[in-house]
């Protein structure tokens, strides 16, 4: 395939290259001028709705992963309009540009997150669950619908509603593993919320499965079939690292040190991969501690 991916330069977006070059893909970026990459690529500025369509023809698949980092700056009001503009802006500069194009791809994946469900408690959702509630829920939507017009020219698109990344190259672990090496790691508020995770090479490997099965439409849970609480999670951590987690971090703390983004750590979203499973794909890490354990080797390129 001739595929063309945003955000390549990204925690997901960086894997998925070198999977598809590996898998001897032809594989273009779609690059900003702040993205910190030395390839050649077609250039866009989502920010200020500049893509030209004629640069975009041709491409079996495209692969939209851009979007500001959720994790890197505090949630005032300006970064939670910049997370929620930078998805759905791009998300539509681009689902328009491809619907126009003379000879457009077969498929659009686009991703969007377990933020789509909002704060469901231990309800399995599986992909025909309704959106939950709050910015995140919301702009996830929105992101998603954006999608639409792509979809209405006629394209396959999927979107790609993953879950926690885990790998030891970026994202949460890093953030939290300096912690719990320490000793100090524990739960985040009452430790009962579900946390959807997925590993790094799962996440590519579903997204990769989504551009080759023609049967894939619509939304696609990418969480591994075994969900767990933020307790169990902290202990699985704890376990694969060789370290105690006794802690507790009161919600009341993650309100202070988060500010908006507290909705994110102490949401519940207890994804199925129903799609996934019944098109047979399988996955390579489906329970905590292998995917931990290989997570912690992760650690390359990004
Ligand atoms: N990692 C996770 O755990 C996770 C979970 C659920 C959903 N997702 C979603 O999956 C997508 C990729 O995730 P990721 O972890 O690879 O993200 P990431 O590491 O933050 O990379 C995102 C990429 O988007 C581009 N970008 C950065 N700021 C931007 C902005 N303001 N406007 C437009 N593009 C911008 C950058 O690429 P260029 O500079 O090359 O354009 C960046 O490398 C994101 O949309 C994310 O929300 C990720």
């Amino acid at each position: 395939m001739r595929v063309l991916i945003s955000g390549s330069t990204g925690l997901i977006g960086s894997s998925l290259v070198r999977a598809l070059e590996d898998g001897g893909h032809d594989v273009h970026r779609l690059l900003r001028p702040q993205s910190r990459s030395a390839a050649n690529g077609i250039m866009w500025d989502p920010a200020s709705g500049n893509l030209d369509p004629r640069h975009i023809e041709g491409f079996d698949a495209v692969v939209h992963l851009a979007g500001e980092n959720i994790a890197n700056r505090r949630w005032s009001e300006e970064q939670m309009a910049r997370i929620r503009d930078s998805r759905i802006g791009s998300t539509t500069l681009l689902a328009e540009a491809l619907a126009s194009l003379d000879s457009p791809p077969a498929v659009f994946a686009c991703a969007s997150a377990a933020g789509y469900y909002g704060d469901r408690g231990d309800a399995l959702l599986d992909e025909d669950a309704p959106p939950g509630q709050g910015f995140m829920a919301e702009s996830t939507k929105e992101w998603e619908d954006a999608t639409g017009p792509a979809a209405s020219g006629g394209i396959r698109v999927v979107n790609l509603r993953i879950g926690v990344v885990l790998t030891a190259a970026g994202g949460m672990l890093p953030r939290v593993m300096p912690i719990f090496k320490l000793g100090f790691g524990g739960k985040l508020g009452s430790g009962n919320q579900y946390m959807s995770w997925v590993s790094r090479s799962d996440a590519i490997g579903a997204t990769v499965w989504a551009l080759e099965h023609d049967d894939l439409s619509g939304p696609v849970n990418v969480s591994s079939p075994s969900p767990v609480t933020n307790s169990e999670f902290t202990r699985a951590l704890a376990r694969t690292l060789g370290r105690p987690a006794m802690f507790t971090v009161p919600q009341v703390v993650l309100r202070i040190m988060q500010g908006g983004m507290a909705e994110v750590v102490t949401s519940s979203a207890r994804m199925e991969p129903t799609r996934l499973r019944t098109s047979g794909f399988k996955f390579e890490h489906p329970d905590i501690d292998s995917a931990l354990r290989w997570a912690l080797t992760d650690a390359s390129a990004f």
